[in-house]
């Protein structure tokens, strides 16, 4: 038993390290099947230690799908904002100000990166990270600790000495270039937006409420501001050296300068070496580097006197317009795209940049043949931000948005107030047709394994699926006629759409493609309708009632049941076996009031249901959910791993700790 402990600790401690020398340092010592398997064998005993609890042992780092929310926290000192500078020239400036504010004193000035992710600040005490709080509006932002912890270049505990009992560190969380295109493509396939820069992407994924699908995501972490009462040195440069040997993640790039001239050779260096960096850059931040002489420039009301950043200039390139082509998407929605001779912009060839909608090209006025300006600036898919109207060529006639269907030629329609061209044959036009198949079997709808948008075109050319309920009729020997597909493979797709039964009501919503009902607003509509039927009967104000739901989507909805082919596929989709109302424990009508004046403190990892299933079935049996532990909470459902506080309050208080199956029991009608 105490050996088993011992090695628990043991093995923290050295998955630590690996972790470090794998994901700070890029320098791993062991292969990652030996390093999965000490993880295995950390999972097993901690689970059956539960008692020897620790939220920042490395087994966290999967991410556990916990946490409901997130609270705010106020900021030991306010997260401001840096001052912005555009040119060398300004830089310059600046380093003279400092200078002449320093009546003439040495100053070493410190250049870095400015990452383009989002801000956090993290708390260590006694070495252990204990939270990490957002930048949020600068004076209390967003308690993330638990999805930060999935972030494996951030030391849960540090290595190394001569860290102080108590401080903060600030850095950037950042999504790097490779994770984010992975993660896009992905978006890609199951039919979702795409985030438009790494910068999103970060921030949303720091903000989802799932720390498991936070930690598959692929987050970075660069720390760049050492904060507190018993920092080491008295200088920013090495502060942030002793961090990095305690295990952080402080960039390479960092480094002192000793005049304007190395602020200079500093910058023209970056503004072109900062391409070859894995992870987004949006400028160069210069620091004074003696803490002393930070006091002293002090701040403004925004932001510190002794810093300042320089921005990059945005990525931009002139090509010439090849042609203009109309993408039709599958809700009909027409979109422009500029054709372009082939450019290099910021590492990548961009033979196409959207032009969004109509009045978007108007403003821009392009002609044909037009050479266009294209910019990535922090965006990373391109975009076209100008004309070149002294290059334009005589006689050349402005580009005009079609009139019909470039797939199907049927005349498009606008509806008053909207900026889209809609091509309103839905059932009859191609890419509709298939759009709305390819959204169907997406992985975040039905999630029908096999089907990308190559076999979604497939499948209709050779008349086997127009609607997706056709999909639900389909033999596997019709599959082989298809090329590429053996009957392995198209057996893998039929057991795929088979088991698309049993994926929950909500996702059903979301996978019909009713326009504007994107993946949220189709879980709210879904969970407060209940039933396929309760929804195609509700009246447009009954629509209108459900959070998000404004009066555009209520029509939006409306119109979607009262069409006859879609009565007629939501009626197959039911015969086929497709989940047509919500699962228990989602809806939220009551059921009995069995736990009627009860209060409950949910609290652990549990097996049977999820924690928020716990918190519905509690609600819907009459009793309370609270957050904290109190004299007034009757009971404890204690899951595994519940948190030692927690526990030893409740068993202070003498509150009765229940499992999920008393809880079960104690429920049962
Ligand atoms: S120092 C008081 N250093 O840029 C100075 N910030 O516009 C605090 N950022 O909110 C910031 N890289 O999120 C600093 N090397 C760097 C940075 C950096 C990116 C971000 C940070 C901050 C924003 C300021």
């Amino acid at each position: 038993m105490n050996t088993e402990i011992e090695r628990i600790d043991s093995l923290r401690s050295l998955l630590h390290r690996h972790n470090y020398n794998y994901y700070v340092l890029n320098d791993p010592e062991i292969s990652d099947r030996e390093f999965d398997m000490l993880m295995k064998e950390l999972e097993e005993l901690e689970s059956r230690h539960p008692e020897h609890f620790d939220p920042n042992s490395p087994t966290r780092r999967v991410g556990s799908d916990l946490s409901g929310g997130f609270t705010q926290e106020r900021h030991i000192y306010p997260m401001l904002s840096l001052a912005n500078t555009y040119s060398i020239d300004d830089v310059d400036a600046w380093v003279k100000r400092v200078d002449e504010g320093l009546s003439g004193q040495e100053v070493t000035i410190v250049g870095e990166m400015k990452f383009d992710g989002s801000g956090i600040s993290l708390i260590y005490e006694h070495g252990r990270l204990v939270r990490a709080v957002t930048r949020g509006d600068g004076e209390k932002g967003d308690v993330v600790t638990d999805n930060v912890r999935t972030i494996r270049s951030i030391p849960l505990q540090l290595q190394g000495e001569g860290w102080p009992d108590f401080f903060e560190i600030r850095g950037e969380i950042v999504l790097p270039w490779a994770a984010f295109e992975r993660l896009n493509a992905e978006r890609e396939a199951a039919g979702e937006s795409l985030f438009a820069n790494p910068r999103n992407a970060a921030a949303g994924t720091l903000k989802l409420l799932n720390p498991a699908e936070v930690a598959r995501r692929g987050l970075d972490a660069y720390l760049y501001y050492l904060l507190g009462d018993n920092l080491p040195y008295d200088n920013h440069y090495d502060n942030m050296m002793a961090a990095r040997s305690w295990g952080f993640k402080v960039s390479d790039a960092m480094t002192r300068l000793h005049s304007i001239a190395d602020v200079d050779k500093y910058i023209n260096y970056w503004d072109t070496a900062r391409k070859e960096l894995p992870v987004a850059t949006d400028g160069l931040v210069f620091k004074v580097n003696s803490l002393r002489q930070q006091l002293n420039l002090g701040f403004t009301a925004k932001s510190p006197r002794w810093a300042v950043a320089y921005k990059f200039a945005a990525e931009r390139a002139l090509t010439r317009l090849r042609f203009v082509s109309f993408d039709v998407g599958r809700m009909g929605i027409i979109t422009p795209v500029a054709n372009l001779e082939p450019v290099l912009l910021s590492g990548t060839i961009v033979k196409r940049a959207s032009l969004h909608n109509d009045d978007i090209m108007r403003t821009l006025g392009i002609h044909e043949g037009d050479m266009l300006y294209v910019e990535k600036g922090g965006e990373i898919i391109p975009k076209i931000t100008g004309v070149d109207v002294d290059a334009r060529q005589l006689g050349a006639r402005p580009v005009e948005f079609v009139s019909h269907c470039p797939a199907c030629g049927t005349q498009l329609i606008r509806v008053e107030g909207e900026a889209a061209w809609v091509c309103p044959n839905k059932e009859g036009c191609i890419p509709q047709i298939v759009g709305r198949i390819e959204h169907f079997v997406g992985r975040r709808m039905m999630n029908i394994d096999g089907i990308g948008e190559e076999t979604a075109a497939q499948l209709f050319a050779h008349g086997l699926v127009r609607n997706p309920a056709d999909l639900y009729d389909l033999q596997p020997h019709q599959l082989e006629t298809i090329e590429g597909f053996a009957a392995k493979s198209a057996q893998r797709v039929v057991d795929g759409i088979a088991a698309s039964r049993e994926v929950p009501f909500e996702r059903v919503v979301f996978a019909l493609s009713i326009p504007y009902v994107g993946e949220t607003t189709a879980k709210k509509v879904a969970r407060a309708a209940g039933s396929i039927d309760r929804l195609m009967a509700m009246t447009t104000p009954e629509l209108e009632a459900i959070e998000d739901v404004g009066p555009r989507i209520a029509r939006t909805i409306s119109a979607f049941f009262a069409d006859a082919e879609n009565q007629v596929m939501v009626a197959r989709l039911r015969q086929a076996g497709v989940q047509m109302e919500i699962a228990e424990d989602h809806s939220s009508a009551p059921v009995s009031d069995t736990l009627s004046g009860k209060s409950f403190v949910i609290s652990g990892v549990f097996s049977h249901h999820s924690r928020d299933e716990y918190k519905n079935m509690i609600e819907r049996h009459g009793g309370k959910n609270v957050g904290s532990i109190s004299k007034k909470t009757d009971y404890v459902l204690a899951g595994e791993n519940m948190g030692p506080a927690k526990l030893e309050k409740a068993e202070k208080l003498g509150i009765p700790i229940i499992s999920e199956d008393d809880f079960l029991k104690m429920i049962e009608e």
